[in-house]
């Protein structure tokens, strides 16, 4: 059986920051120390200083919230503060702490100093959040084994560790847990020149021959996203192996580019549809996020933390309190007239 994709769900996939299965030599490529991690500087400045202090003290690091959207490293991240520390990391996820015991037996086999990476903790269920309360404010945790008039409560010291969380919505925090984390950080969007450094380091570990001016092209195509910068420069290099010298030029990542629908702004089928949308139904907005959600047939969370930071951080979206608009530079992009400037016939 063959399954067709419409040309806009083919073309959306590859600009989309979640991890994909062509993903599966991510691993391979992270950066193990701060020195290899491009970009972030305020982030790593910050984390240089408390890794340090932490060292001097010869004390595990406080516990870290990570966030922002996602594909920006903040896996890649965590495993950075675990190298420059020295210690072990275990990495799990939110969703997939499926019952308390699942939680307890991983902050129970840690060791002293290690690393616990939970990531989308905001999707941790909040009724096991509180196991977690005295396990990050004082390494120990009490749990209930039995029921009725034989149960035991149970106190049990945990190794001093350190809890990294990663979230795309901190807003989604509990308060309790947010204020458990000693540090927060906040990752960013990459300019296009810390995206090209990031592209000529996976190029060289691929022995991929590319040319600055390609690395730049491909770079300012992929919305300040690391993820999405390394998933094209493989696509590009499959084009310029079929379809050119094997080198990676502007031309051929233009061509290559062009070719998979990623427009020179970096923009896919999915954002121009949203903004269309914007523009043709509702006469440039604003409109609420699970209106346009509905709109497009596109799931309203994703609109919003996958396709919207870009679109608002390069000023073709703006967010107002009674829902989304789209800019001036949106329609010119589009080709679009803005309202207000048609010509009156009389
Ligand atoms: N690969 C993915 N993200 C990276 C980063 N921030 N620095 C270096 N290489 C990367």
């Amino acid at each position: 059986m063959s399954i067709s994709f419409s040309e806009d769900q083919e073309h959306a996939q590859i600009t989309t920051a979640a991890v994909l299965p062509e993903d599966s030599t991510e691993g391979s490529l992270r950066p193990r120390t701060i020195q290899e991690y491009i970009g972030q500087e305020k982030a790593k400045d910050n984390l240089q200083v408390f890794i340090n202090a932490a060292k001097m003290r010869k004390e595990p690091l406080d516990h870290v919230l990570l966030h922002g959207p996602p594909g920006l490293g903040k896996t890649t991240l965590a495993g950075v503060i675990a190298h420059e520390m020295n210690v072990n990391m275990r990495i799990t996820s939110g969703p997939a702490i499926e019952k308390p015991g699942d939680l307890v037996a991983l902050l129970t086999n840690l060791s002293e100093g290690d690393i616990l990476f939970v990531d989308e903790i905001h999707r941790l269920n909040r009724a096991y959040e509180e196991i977690l309360y005295p396990a990050m404010e004082d390494f120990a945790i009490d749990i209930i084994i039995g029921k009725g008039p034989s149960a035991n409560a149970i106190h049990l010291d945990l190794p001093r560790f350190t809890l990294i969380g990663a979230t795309t919505r901190s807003g989604q925090l509990t308060a309790p847990l947010r204020d458990r984390f000693g540090v927060t950080l906040r990752l960013e969007l990459y300019t296009p020149e810390e995206l090209q450094q990031i592209v000529e380091r996976t190029a060289e570990i691929l022995h991929v021959d590319i040319e600055p001016d390609g690395s730049y092209e491909i770079a300012s195509r992929s919305r300040g996203t690391p993820r999405i910068a390394n998933r094209l420069l493989k696509r590009v290099r499959d084009y310029a192996q079929v379809r050119a010298d094997g080198v990676i030029t502007k031309a051929v990542a233009d061509a290559a580019l062009v070719s998979l629908e990623v427009d020179r702004c970096g923009l896919d089928a999915l954002d121009r549809r949203m903004m269309r949308s914007i523009m043709e139904y509702y006469g440039g907005g604003p409109v609420g996020l699970d209106t346009l959600a509905a709109t497009i047939n596109e799931d309203a969370v994703t609109l919003e933390d996958v396709y919207e930071p870009y679109l608002l951080q390069n000023g073709f979206l703006t967010r107002t309190p009674r829902g989304r608009c789209v800019t001036r530079k949106a329609y010119e992009h589009l080709g679009m007239l803005f309202p207000g400037n048609e010509q009156l016939e009389f």
